[in-house]
């Protein structure tokens, strides 16, 4: 699977299956290969095994028409299109994304807690070291299509991610960023 695959609302999911690992021994919840390493050696660093539980990762279009049915039935429309990507069209599909909560009693499973402080922000503050970045920021909504998750982190691959992070730019501004002379240019004398 492409790192930099854009997945949302009017790019749907590749029909490829990723090559899929578990997040950490005996867990159920999967990634795509190269994402499940970074989060794990990641997860190593904060410690984060001990207080983050791994909610959702990859997920099957099945699974994901499941989620989408269910919440609109017990969430209603407005909250469903806001937190729920439509079956095809999810980044948990690509097997590159995961929801991630600190663990406690009654963790929500479509929007848990992964609050901006403790070992939940350690763990927001070193992850594009690790690949990941925070996919739908507070304010660019406009942009991703969803509403602001703090517990869903998406693998891009270190490089991409820190320079996202440097430009504060969601996958959607960086791919056309990457697409414009600028972004090439970096791009093509390493300097991402
Ligand atoms: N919560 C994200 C948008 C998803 O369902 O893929
Ligand atoms: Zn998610």
């Amino acid at each position: 699977m492409n790192p930099l695959v854009l997945v949302n609302g009017s790019h749907a999911c590749p029909e490829e299956r990723p090559e899929l690992l578990a997040v950490c021994a005996g867990s159920e919840v999967m990634l795509e290969r190269q994402a499940a390493l970074g989060l794990g050696a990641l997860m190593e660093k904060v410690d984060g095994w001990r207080f983050i539980t791994p909610v959702s990762g990859w997920r099957s279009f099945e699974e994901q028409e499941e989620i989408y049915r269910r919440s609109m039935a017990e969430n209603g429309e407005t909250f469903t299109r806001q937190y729920v990507a439509r079956p095809g069209h999810s980044e948990h599909q690509t097997g590159l994304a995961i929801d991630l909560g600190l663990s406690g009693p009654a963790l929500d499973f479509i929007r848990p807690n992964f609050p901006y402080e403790g070992v939940c922000q350690r763990f927001r503050t070193l992850a594009a070291d690790f690949g990941f970045v925070e996919r739908y920021p507070a304010g660019k909504e406009h942009l991703t299509g969803i509403a602001h998750e703090p517990w869903h982190f998406r693998y891009v691959g270190q490089a991409h991610a820190r320079r996202m992070g440097e430009l504060g730019l969601v996958l959607e501004e960086y791919l056309d960023w990457l697409n414009a002379g600028e972004g090439s240019a970096a791009w093509e004398s390493g300097h991402i």
